[in-house]
């Protein structure tokens, strides 16, 4: 039987998640957004559109909730007289603890927590996926891991790494492209036009990805065998170990982490 997948709030993220859905194909998706709009694109692509959460709820074996944080609680109590313990409920939203999301369902559902970042929007997201409760079913846990396979690359993690995937992974967009931006500026010190260094950069961030990808080398084997000896790479690679680029990034990352476990007891 095919799966339906319905989700709640289709803006970037959402959106973004039922558009990756709707190219790979193979289940039957709907959605429903506050502003009607933005079903428009997604309609096209063979989504749905449904009149409300409620709808999508009662439509869905999986329910993707993708609202802001604070609307979470609301467009759960709504949906709640729909949901069983056949359905699962997967939320997206950052700061929201399994625990709270299930008594937002009055445990009406499996509930599983989903922390994703930005490359999501372009198919090429890191999804953490907490798959700790305890009425997830074992076909539950691998139907999420297949939808969300699809979408990019899944991790099962603990609820209580949650906090440091979000400073590593979910705001790593952030210290790439504030690397890239810099990178960029020098293209253009150096007399290339904006758009030709932001494409150079671009092209090679993805090159650069692709080789960490492929796994074979360690990063710091990777990044000295572009260092000839007496050449023009390790003049600038000495430049950034001078200035300490490697700790920087690392107290960049605690920093996030610290700061996300204040935001935990606010
Ligand atoms: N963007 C990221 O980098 C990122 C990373 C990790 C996690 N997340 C999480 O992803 C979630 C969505 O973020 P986003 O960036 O995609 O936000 P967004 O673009 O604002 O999308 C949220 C959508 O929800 C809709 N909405 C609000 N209340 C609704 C309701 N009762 N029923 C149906 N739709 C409703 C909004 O409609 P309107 O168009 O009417 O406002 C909006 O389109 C958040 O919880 C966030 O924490 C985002």
């Amino acid at each position: 039987m095919t799966l339906t997948i319905g989700c709640i709030g289709c803006g970037n993220m959402g959106g973004a998640m039922l558009s990756g859905l709707a190219r790979h194909g193979g289940y039957d998706l709907c959605g429903y957004n506050r502003s009607p709009e933005r079903m428009q694109p997604l309609e096209q692509q063979g989504v749905h559109v449904l009149k409300s959460p409620l709808a999508v709820a009662q439509a869905a074996d999986l329910v993707l909730v993708a609202v802001k944080p604070y609307q979470v609680e609301a467009v759960l109590r709504e949906v709640r007289p729909a949901l069983n313990r056949d359905k699962v409920v997967v939320s997206i939203a950052a700061g929201i603890r399994r625990q709270r999301l299930a008594a937002f369902t009055d445990n009406a559902c499996p509930v599983v927590r989903c922390m994703p970042n930005t490359p999501a929007l372009v198919g090429k997201g890191l999804f953490a996926l907490c798959l700790e409760d305890p009425t997830l079913t074992a076909a539950h846990k691998q139907v999420v891991r297949d939808v969300f396979a699809v979408l990019g690359l899944c991790i099962d993690m603990p609820e209580s790494k949650f906090t440091a995937f979000s400073a590593l992974i979910g705001a790593g967009p952030a210290y790439v492209f504030a690397m890239m931006q810099g990178l960029a500026q020098a293209g253009v010190t150096l007399g290339f036009q904006h758009a030709e260094a932001h494409a150079m950069v671009a092209a090679l961030f993805d090159g650069c990805a692709a080789m960490a990808a492929s796994g074979t080398k360690h990063f710091m084997q990777l990044r000295d065998d572009v260092c000839s000896p007496a050449g023009l790479t390790i003049a600038g690679v000495n430049v950034l170990d001078r200035a300490g680029l490697t700790g920087l990034l690392v107290s960049a990352v605690l920093a996030a982490d610290a700061r996300g476990r204040d935001m935990e007891k606010e």
